[in-house]
């Protein structure tokens, strides 16, 4: 058995790996996008796997992340490609993986690591914690959005009882809350207050980091640190779906933005809603309304059946937008992926840690394809 980081000439093989036992088509490119070409930048890439003959049995792996609190900015890792081959599980091929990981992690001074998988047994045994789960805002637009919606919901038992009333519920509720949401839609107002702009960010933003910055001022806590490096590769550069992004200005001064995209399931998502406006004369609960709009409208003219987004914890800014979201016709499901969370031991502890609603979480977090 060979457990390693990846070098040159490994790649394609770790991909294959995926792609037979998911039974997906990832290309190389995606691959590279997701794994070697992020912004970390550093070589060896995070990229762990196992191999047993000529034959690869396990990766484990991380994408580096900025995040920003109060104190700055730092490094933390999604973890990703976590997948064993079932002939080799229950074999701690996992955690022998997670040992180079962890090692890494501290080598390159990461704080967290942090992910989201159903997998929590295998995570808390390495010491992760479970600090939450994620929800959903949903808005419905067609009836066709339930069973692309109900597809992605976690189940607690594949095709059980509970799931067909869930589902039998969710269908009957559905024409009465698509034109819940239609009607609120029609009775907000699509007027933008003067001297306020939005716009199409046909490049990132230069002002972005800045933004980011301003944000966490505002409202506290921590979140990724979208610079115009992170936005490029996140969201303008995603091999996988492209998102739009409407960015909100006074002057030439970006106030935040919304970026959402059409999956290949039809539905439309919410992928990141960031607002700072301390400085500003306009109120944070108008903005976001309008923001809002923007997805919903922009993934309806995109042909989407409904539009989903996430409503994680209690950071004041989740709740802003989960409540904004509410006017305007979302429905908040309280189901989703569990989060886990490690700490890096040799890190200095940051002033959010442990206390998980000090995250600010959107959709961006799932990094590589929309899940
Ligand atoms: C997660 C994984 C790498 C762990 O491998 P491992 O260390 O060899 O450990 P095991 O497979 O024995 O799993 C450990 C425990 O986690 C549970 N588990 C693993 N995958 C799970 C999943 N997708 N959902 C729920 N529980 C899961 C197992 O049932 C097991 O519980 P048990 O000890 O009560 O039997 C491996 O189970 C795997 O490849 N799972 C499928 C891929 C996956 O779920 N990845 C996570 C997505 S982020």
């Amino acid at each position: 058995m060979d457990i390693r980081l990846i070098s040159s000439g490994d790649e394609a093989a770790c991909n294959d790996f995926h792609n037979r036992l998911y039974r997906h088509h990832r290309t190389m490119s995606q691959w590279r996008w997701e794994f070697a070409d992020n912004t970390y930048g550093q070589t060896p890439i995070p990229f762990a796997f196992a191999k047993v003959d000529d034959k690869i049995v396990g990766t484990q792996a991380f994408i580096p992340i900025r995040m920003i609190d109060r104190d700055g900015v730092y490094w933390t890792a999604k973890s990703e490609a976590t997948l064993v081959d079932p002939d080799y599980r229950g074999q701690r091929l996992f955690e022998k993986m997670y040992e180079l990981l962890f090692r890494y992690a501290e080598e390159h001074e990461f704080s967290y690591v942090w992910g989201f998988t159903p997998a929590i047994k295998a995570f808390t045994r390495l010491e992760f914690t479970v600090p939450g789960v994620t929800q959903q805002l949903f808005m419905p637009f067609s009836s066709r959005s339930v069973t692309a919606m109900l597809g992605k919901l976690p189940r607690d038992r594949p095709g059980g009882a509970r799931d067909r009333i869930k589902a039998a519920t969710l269908r009957a509720g559905i024409t009465a809350a698509r034109m819940a949401s239609a009607v609120s839609i029609a009775l907000t107002s699509r007027k933008l207050p003067s001297g306020l702009e939005i716009r199409t960010m046909q490049e990132p933003d230069a002002q972005a980091g800045n933004c980011c910055k301003r944000f966490i001022e505002q409202w506290g806590g921590t979140t990724i640190y979208r610079d115009s490096n992170y936005l490029r590769w996140r969201l303008f550069e995603n091999p996988y779906v492209k998102s739009v992004v409407r960015a909100i200005y006074e002057g030439d001064e970006l106030l935040g933005w919304t970026a959402y995209t059409l999956g290949d399931d039809g539905l439309g998502y919410l992928v990141d809603m960031l607002i700072s406006c301390d400085e500003s004369r306009y109120k944070p609960s108008s903005l976001i309304r309008i923001l809002l709009l923007e997805a919903v409208l922009g993934t309806r003219n995109m042909g989407a059946t409904g539009i989903r987004g996430w409503r994680v914890n209690q950071h004041p800014f989740d709740r802003l937008v989960c409540r904004e979201a509410r006017k305007v016709g979302f429905y908040h499901i309280k189901r989703g992926h569990s989060v886990v969370l490690y700490n890096c031991p040799a890190q200095r502890v940051r002033a959010g840690y442990g206390k998980f609603d000090d995250w600010y979480i959107s959709r961006i977090y799932t990094e590589g394809v929309l899940s």
